[in-house]
């Protein structure tokens, strides 16, 4: 049932403020700051390092959370792709904590990653969506991301859902590990519990993010930056684009343009540019200007102050609300997820069942 909407993609991007709120309830009890964990928990005192592992959309997911379990709990983390880290065979050191995220929990190489890392891991921890899954089966702990049933082939509601537990696990670990003050705890605590309506802020931007999608619909190739938590995003925004759009795109870190991909820049190429006012919000808007400079076309979306500082000589600007610095790219997967959307019902593609794509991937 696709509830009015028409298409579940459409439908599962409108859920994300219900359904996350619904994760945040389950892991950050009401009247507190402490995040609580099913079953035996994890105490992150007692693991020096984490190692996260998942393929697609998850494995964006996984490389957001490394800034954040890095940042907030000074805890070192590898993120891998689970096809390349199933026959790398890495070591795996003592007190590694091992962690899988799958929306299905049938992912075949995700599944032969974790197989790998029994009985060399201190413990195996997976993010999921599928509690009965073969993934969750096989964990000591599983932790729901609460998203309910995700119908559109391209991955939105299961995404931010994974972030927001990932978000919360890592707070978890700043608690164990002591590495943030009450307040800021406090703080997060605050700001997550604020999302959901943050969010639906966000979903009001639809019909400038169509108007945007609008004009993406005509590019041959578009280009996605971001520095810092915006790029693990760019590269997700890029993937979506790419997946229902049949439009390629590609995603670099905003510091990388100058070593490469500036050479690719005319006025054909649209470039997304997503910035946040944040502390590197500057050195993104230098590398934007360096974009402008000749004459690509930038998108920019960014909250009020960053665009009322930056707006000048942009193509188009998508304006999402402030939000605490941890919490952007959850709320900054809105419009990259609408405008793959609206990208592909201007060009007519079938965007729940995207070609040659399946929902679940449960072989090599
Ligand atoms: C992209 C997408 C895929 C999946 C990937 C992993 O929109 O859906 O990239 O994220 O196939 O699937 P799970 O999370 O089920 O392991």
């Amino acid at each position: 049932d696709k509830g009015g909407f028409k298409h579940f993609m459409a439908k599962e991007i409108a859920e994300q403020p219900t359904v996350i709120a619904e994760a945040i309830r389950s892991y950050l009890p009401t009247g507190s700051d402490k995040v609580q964990l099913p079953g035996e928990g994890v105490d992150f005192a007692s693991v020096d390092r984490l190692t996260m592992v998942a393929c697609g959309t998850a494995y964006y997911a996984c490389l957001t959370a490394k800034y954040w379990f890095e940042q907030l709990a000074r805890l070192p983390v590898e993120v891998d792709i689970a096809s390349e880290f199933r026959y790398r065979e890495p070591p795996i050191p003592a007190r590694t904590l091992a962690l899988f995220v799958s929306q299905s929990g049938e992912t075949a190489d995700t599944l032969a990653a974790l197989r790998y890392c029994r009985d060399k891991a201190e413990r195996i921890v997976s993010v999921v969506n599928v509690p009965e899954s073969s993934i969750a089966r096989e964990s000591d702990l599983m932790l729901p991301i609460h998203a309910g049933v995700e119908v559109g082939v391209a991955s939105t509601k299961a995404f931010t859902c994974q972030l927001s537990v990932l978000l919360m696990l890592a707070l978890k670990a700043a608690c164990d590990r002591g590495t943030l003050t009450s307040d800021q705890i406090a703080d997060h605590a605050a700001a997550l519990r604020g999302l959901p309506s943050t969010l639906n802020a966000a979903l009001d931007q639809n019909d400038t993010i169509r108007s945007a999608a609008q004009k993406l619909s005509e590019a041959r190739d578009v280009l996605f930056l971001g520095r810092g938590l915006m790029f693990p995003l760019a590269l997700e925004g890029a993937l979506k684009l790419k997946e229902i759009s049949y439009i390629h795109a590609e995603a670099y870190a905003s510091g990388e343009l100058k070593h490469g991909p500036i050479a690719l820049i005319d006025q054909q190429m649209p470039v997304v540019v997503m910035a946040p006012r944040d502390a590197l919000f500057d050195k993104t808007v230098s590398n934007m200007q360096e974009v402008m400079a000749r004459k690509g076309k930038v998108m920019l979306i960014s909250d009020s102050k960053g665009l009322a500082e930056a707006r000048d000589g942009v193509w188009s600007t998508i304006q999402m609300p402030h939000v605490h610095p941890s919490l952007t790219p959850i709320l900054y997967a809105v419009p990259a997820q609408l405008l793959a959307y609206h990208t592909a019902v201007a060009k007519g593609t079938d965007v729940d069942q995207p070609r040659n794509l399946a929902k679940s991937v449960t072989v090599e």
